[in-house]
């Protein structure tokens, strides 16, 4: 059957409706400024715990898939790691800009890739914050094999998944999964943090959406 795209709310906030169009500018002008996501905090810190990155030492390599406007590339360069930043969006890096000292990090490496053809190096941490539900479906599992072989043993992934009952599922170029796919996608990772959320609640703007996602921390065992 023939996915057809929800009618978008009479008027919707700036997030909400940017998220649903893909006008990632829009998107980024909204959000600009705010802090790390909660996943990504959790696996630098697990990551802290086991002396990671270790003073002294080279700084282990993260990767942000689909970085934004750097929210997470700055928390992960602040504490010490070297990353390489994908988004395919262009503007994302005008506004890495907008944070002090990141654009000229040492440490930093911009790429602007899409997902759907993206190389990824090997890494200790790859990060996907809110961003593999916009890789086309015909393109996922392909780039899900990718994130797989490219994050080292030891090495952990950080990011979100949509469900199936979020109100964008039914637009038809994103990739949202059941809870049982999201499951066998982790196979093989030890998961460390899973919590699926389903509420009717707002974006940051203060409009309804109905959010369905799987927030998750999984480490690849040595
Ligand atoms: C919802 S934003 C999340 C950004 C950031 N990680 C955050 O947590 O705020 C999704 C990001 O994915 C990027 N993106 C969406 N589709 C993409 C694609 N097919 N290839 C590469 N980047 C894409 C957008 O440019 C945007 O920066």
């Amino acid at each position: 059957m023939t996915k057809q795209p929800p009618t978008p709310p009479a008027s919707p906030g700036p997030a909400f409706r940017h998220g649903f169009t893909r006008h990632w500018p829009g998107y980024f002008e909204a959000v600009v400024g705010k802090g790390p996501r909660e996943t990504a905090v959790r696996a630098l810190d697990a990551f802290a715990r086991e002396g990671i990155p270790a003073e002294g030492q080279e700084p282990p390599l993260a990767v942000d898939l689909g970085c934004g406007e750097g929210r997470d590339t700055a928390e992960m360069l602040k504490r010490g790691w070297r990353v390489v930043a994908i988004d395919g969006t262009e503007s994302a890096f005008e506004y890495f800009a907008r944070r002090e000292g990141l654009l000229e990090h040492p440490n930093l490496e911009t790429r602007l890739e899409p997902f759907e053809t993206c190389s990824i190096p090997v890494c200790r941490y790859l990060n996907a914050s809110y961003s593999l539900p916009f890789c086309r479906p015909e393109a996922f599992d392909a780039l899900w094999k990718v994130i797989r072989s490219a994050i080292e043993p030891g090495g952990r992934f950080a990011g979100q998944f949509f469900g199936e009952r979020d109100t964008w599922a039914s637009i038809p170029d994103r990739s949202h999964h059941t809870r049982l796919r999201v499951e066998k996608l982790l196979l093989g990772l030890d998961v460390e943090y899973f919590k699926e959320d389903e509420s009717d609640s707002v974006d940051a703007e203060g409009q309804d959406k109905h959010w369905h996602v799987f927030h998750v921390v999984a480490r690849r065992p040595e």
